[in-house]
């Protein structure tokens, strides 16, 4: 590998599953592991398989798919977790161990309640017992960035000659400052021997808004991996975003002299892919891939462009994959134009899900006038939601005023085939539908926050509902999509249930859909 080559290890599926709310099923989990091998990232950390049966599942999966880029797991420094890992991700030709323990001082007295001697002595015995289970072994000191630079520089020498190929350097809590993580990694060179034959690594999380510069703090010191996330989701405030980081390398390579190996034009559809499946809406004004990120406003803006695009744009929207228009489709589009697009904006469809797909999008393009890539996504969100659970919508009539409360009355179909129905009045029409669906399947919800956003443009525009709910201590989010917000609002809700009832069929109990305790605390 050339030196200037830095190696993106995406952990969307591990670090990112992590942020309330945003936990997937495998199915999901599979499909933007496919988007990733697409997007063309080094290394896919799938999963921390000791967590819970359905993260060891999720890695197994993914690892037996086998698509190219490396499959890593993450472990505890123990062996019961180290073995869990090879087991999930050994199917992968090219597969990793991620051990990691904390190294801090505040981890050391209040997490661990162990001395530094011991610290280095776990670490090294998780790296050697890794080693000989895999070639490909990664070590990190978790929150790196708090601990004393002394210590680091012996944790990290005593991974190196335990057979560490890769020691990732996280700033755990978003504490770090570029300037301040940059003599960090200029320390471990000056201090580390053996450290030019490993691959460094850098982990930012984003506290105080500064994952992305502190990763390339971390490149422009020596950092030749940079672990990040799609769209920058993870626990708190999230993690370095991959598609920042990644056109911050491209656009600013006479700056840098970095390349990465990602498809680029790639970014924007994972981007809408992550964003669909785990309901955290992107910013309009995120960088890169928000619906802003390349608009023009201003006027003065808008004459540069028209004079010259690079006066104001110094990235083109092409090179993301955002097309320049995003108006498809139409009603008289065939099968094969409806699949290119499909395709396109990264769904992996089997036969029957695009055939669903196609004729969910028929109906919608007999009532809309316009149709973009927002409602192809919407479509097959749905179609996807629906076909994810025991029921699913058949009929939703609501009656609602400004002088009288709302009733709604809902039919839902079971898998048995069998009918259900029920009716809710409440104050508004919303809470009238969730509270008919709750009467209708047995589940009762604590609503945490209700979100709704337009899917595309005009008035004709789906609705995007998200709901986000609490069952049994733990977070869940849905979305639906419909041209009528309160159907849009009941889709989400349903989704969320048919999502527990199926965990709930595969055995999975409360204590495994409850966030783990030490699982909470990385
Ligand atoms: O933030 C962190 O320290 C982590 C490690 C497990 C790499 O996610
Ligand atoms: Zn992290």
């Amino acid at each position: 590998m050339k030196d200037n080559h830095i190696k993106i290890f995406d952990t969307t599926l591990r670090d990112g599953e992590q942020a309330p709310g945003c936990s997937m099923t495998l199915r999901e989990k599979l499909r933007i592991s496919k988007a990733l091998a697409d997007l063309n990232v080094d290394i896919i950390e799938a999963g921390f398989p000791a967590a819970s049966p359905g993260d060891f599942d999720a890695v197994k999966a993914i690892a037996d798919e086998n698509r190219g880029p490396i499959i890593c797991g993450l472990a505890r420094c123990n062996p019961d977790d180290i073995e869990k890992v090879h087991s999930a991700v050994k199917g992968s030709d090219n597969h990793r161990i991620h051990v990691f323990v904390a190294t801090s001082a505040i981890h050391r007295e209040y997490k661990l309640k162990m001395a530094k001697e011991e610290i280095i002595k776990n670490a090294v015995g998780a790296i050697k017992m890794a080693r000989e289970l895999c070639d490909d072994v990664e070590f990190s000191p978790e929150d790196a960035s708090r601990t004393e630079l002394g210590y680091l520089a012996e944790v990290v020498s005593a991974a190196i000659e335990a057979g560490a190929r890769t020691v990732n350097i996280p700033d755990t809590v978003g504490y770090t400052v570029p300037a301040e993580f940059d003599e960090l990694f200029r320390y471990l060179h000056a201090h580390v021997s053996g450290i030019e034959d490993i691959t460094l690594s850098v982990h930012c999380h984003d506290d105080l808004g500064m994952a992305v510069s502190n990763s390339l703090a971390a490149v422009y010191a020596g950092a030749r991996q940079i672990e990040c996330t799609i769209n920058g989701i993870g626990e708190r405030a999230g993690n370095c975003s991959l598609e920042e980081v990644v056109m911050a390398l491209k656009t600013r390579n006479e700056f840098f002299g970095m390349d990465t190996q990602i498809d680029t034009t790639r970014l924007y559809p994972t981007a809408r892919l992550v964003s669909g499946i785990t309901g955290m809406q992107i910013p309009r004004n995120k960088a890169i891939v928000g619906d802003n990120a390349f608009a023009h406003e201003a006027g003065i803006h808008q004459h540069g462009m028209l004079q010259h695009a690079s006066t104001y744009e110094i990235m083109k929207p092409e090179d993301v994959g955002i097309s320049k228009s995003n108006l498809v489709l139409g009603k008289h589009s065939g099968r094969h134009a409806f699949r290119d697009r499909v395709e396109g904006l990264g769904f992996d469809l089997d036969d029957f899900e695009l055939n669903r797909a196609f004729q969910e999008f028929k109906k919608l393009a007999d009532k809309k006038k316009d149709m973009y890539d927002g409602d192809i996504e919407a479509i097959i969100m749905n179609v996807d939601s629906a076909s994810a659970g025991p029921w699913t919508l058949k009929t939703l009539q609501i009656t609602s005023g400004t002088a009288t409360d709302a009733t709604a009355n809902i039919q839902l179909l079971n898998e048995d085939g069998k009918e259900h129905e029920d009716s809710a009045t409440a104050d508004g029409p919303v809470e009238a539908a969730f509270i008919s669906l709750e009467k209708i399947t047995g589940i009762q919800l604590t609503l945490r926050n209700f979100e709704l956003h337009s899917a595309t443009v005009g008035e004709d525009a789906q609705g995007e509902a998200t709901v986000t709910v609490e069952f049994n201590g733990q977070s869940y989010r849905g979305n639906g999509t419909s041209q009528d917000i309160v159907e849009a609002a009941a889709r989400a809700y349903l989704e969320v249930i048919n999502r527990i009832l199926r965990r709930q069929e595969r055995g999975l109990t409360d204590a495994q859909l409850a966030p783990d305790i030490n699982r909470a605390s990385i």
